[in-house]
């Protein structure tokens, strides 16, 4: 058995006037004059509670998008029960039966689903054109079909060595219970995945979105349903993270968490993991990819003007709501006056407003909760000794949570902007002595508890080699002059370790095989 051999999905640029822009922009407007009611899916049940909350997107906060109807423990049960439900059936199913519903999934949303699960984004969790098509579309489309073939390699590996009159073999088997995906809001297509990878190797899962990203997951749901996603497969709750986790990880059955989100939340779960440990059938498997301090470091001999255009992109593409956003830069004396001039001038060109202008570059962040978080460090960083804010600064939540992109530059390396996650608009710079690229290199790894991506700029062959053996341990995702974001599925495989994550890399043969549990099987004839 065969599957088509993936290629990266083409993305799309959405050129003026063209046919693509068109349809999108139909697309967004029937969304934005619709008002959705959005249920829980737990089995073959859409469940309405009554207990809704509105949604509204983040850069018009009088729009009405819809509302979604929450749940209580009782429906983490019923959504565990449906799971449970649902494996004999799913857990026998051929894999390719499997393999074909997931392809099909990636063939909806790269056709008919397209601009409807784009526009979703961009609505729901203000991402522009560009940024929705490259993660809604093109990444989660991506995942699903690579995912599937490294399915297939995983089911066609080579079985051990057997002796004449035995028949040894290695049965990868779906683990014993259901998974947990809790996923977070930046990112349409790692929502997509964090539920679906599992599914795909035998397991049944209970998903909880962030409720910031309730909106794009409905779609996600109606296109596993169309697909052919039996019933009970997927189940997705919207219930309070610390009421869903007291359920899941107190019963026997739970079997693996695949998570992202933050280190903090991660760490939490952990532990609550842990002290339930003796309450489980077996092991769960532990899967998360969390927080970063993403950086870049320039070498004196390092082009400014690629320097700065890394910097513009990778901080503030999606309001530096990436987990691989550029969040501090180490710049070399000799070139800052040069990357400065060309940063500024990048900045000063990035329009700022809602999703619905294709012109906008920069549009709000997510909530209320971030734009405060965010802002706090702004205004802090306004007013505190030997920093200086050398672009943007403003806030303003009147409309929607909109967060000028915002650089500043600090003489202390250690100052908070430069070593705390912040998740927004905010790229801090350390200027160093051109010539002490090694104690900087000593700073990028150890003033940070984090390690997802991170870049070095050289024209010097020995600078990089330097680099790249002295921050072995500082990023999972490693770029040599090229900005620490934009991993494409299958190329990039994604993910950091330290306090970033188990680093199993989403979207890979190592990620798939965290959902199984192989068994040996002798026979003698
Ligand atoms: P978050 O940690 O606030 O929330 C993530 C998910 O956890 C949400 O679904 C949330 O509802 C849930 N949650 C929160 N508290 C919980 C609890 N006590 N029990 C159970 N679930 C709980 O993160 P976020 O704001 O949605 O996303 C931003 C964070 O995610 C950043 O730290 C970012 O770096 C990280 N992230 C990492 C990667 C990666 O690949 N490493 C990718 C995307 C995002
Ligand atoms: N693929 C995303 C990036 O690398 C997470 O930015």
């Amino acid at each position: 058995f065969n599957v088509p051999e993936p290629s990266n999905e083409p993305v799309r640029n959405y050129a003026p006037g063209s046919k693509e822009r068109g349809s999108l922009q139909a697309a967004l407007k029937a969304a934005s004059d619709q008002v959705v009611d959005i249920p829980m899916y737990i089995g073959s049940e859409e469940v309405k509670t009554g207990k809704t909350t509105p949604i509204h997107p983040p850069h018009n906060r009088q729009h009405l998008l819809g509302q979604f109807h929450s749940g209580d423990k009782e429906h983490v049960t019923q959504a565990i029960n449906a799971a449970l439900g649902a494996k004999p059936a799913w857990e026998n199913m051929q894999w390719e039966q499997r393999a074909a519903i997931f392809l099909k999934i990636a063939d909806l949303l790269a056709g008919p689903y397209r601009d409807k699960i784009n526009a979703a984004t961009m609505l729901g969790q203000s991402k522009n054109a560009y940024q929705a098509e490259i993660d809604a579309a093109c990444e989660l489309i991506d995942f699903l079909r690579f995912n599937v073939k490294f399915m297939t390699e995983i089911y066609a590996q080579q079985p051990p060595i057997s002796g004449e009159g035995i028949w040894n073999r290695l049965e990868q088997r779906p683990l014993e219970g259901f998974v947990f995906a809790i996923t977070p809001f930046n990112f349409t297509a790692i929502a997509g995945n964090l539920p679906t990878a599992p599914a795909m190797m035998g397991n049944t899962v209970v998903w909880k979105p962030a409720e910031t990203q309730i909106y794009s997951a409905k779609v996600l749901m109606e296109v596993f349903k169309e697909a052919g996603l039996p019933d009970g497969v997927i189940n997705l709750i919207y219930v309070d993270g610390p009421d869903a986790g007291d359920v899941v990880f107190s019963h026997p059955d739970f079997a693996g968490l695949h998570f992202t989100g933050s280190t903090g939340v991660f760490q939490s779960l952990w532990k609550l993991i842990g002290n339930n440990i003796s309450k489980y059938k077996t092991y769960p498997r532990i899967v998360g990819e969390t927080g970063g301090k993403d950086f870049v470091i320039a070498h004196k001999s390092a082009d400014p003007k690629a320097l700065a255009t890394a910097l513009s992109r990778g901080a503030f593409e999606f309001q530096g709501q990436k987990c691989s956003a550029a969040s501090r830069a180490y710049i070399p004396s000799n070139l800052w006056e040069s990357v400065k001039e060309n940063l500024l001038a990048d900045l000063a060109s990035m329009k700022m407003g809602g999703t619905e202008d294709f012109g906008n570059f920069i549009n709000a962040v997510i909530d209320e909760k971030a734009f405060d978080k965010i802002s706090g460090y702004i205004e802090a960083a306004k007013t505190a000794p030997n920093v200086e804010i050398i672009a943007g600064g403003n806030c303003d939540k009147t409309k929607g949570f909109f967060i000028e992109p915002t650089v500043i530059l600090v003489q202390d390396p250690m100052y908070k902007t430069m070593v705390e996650e912040i998740f927004g608009p905010v790229l801090t710079i350390y200027v160093y002595q051109a010539d002490h690229f090694e104690e900087a290199l000593e700073l990028v790894d150890q003033s940070s508890p984090y390690a997802l991506t991170g870049a070095i700029f050289s024209k010097d062959r020995y600078a990089v080699e330097m680099a790249t053996t002295k921050l072995r341990h500082a990023a999972g995702n490693f770029y040599i002059n090229d900005k620490p974001t934009g991993a494409v599925v299958g190329q990039q495989p994604f993910g950091g370790s330290r306090a970033s994550g188990t680093n199993d890399k989403a979207g890979s043969l190592i990620n798939l095989l965290r959902w199984v549990s192989p068994r040996t099987i002798k026979e003698t004839f």
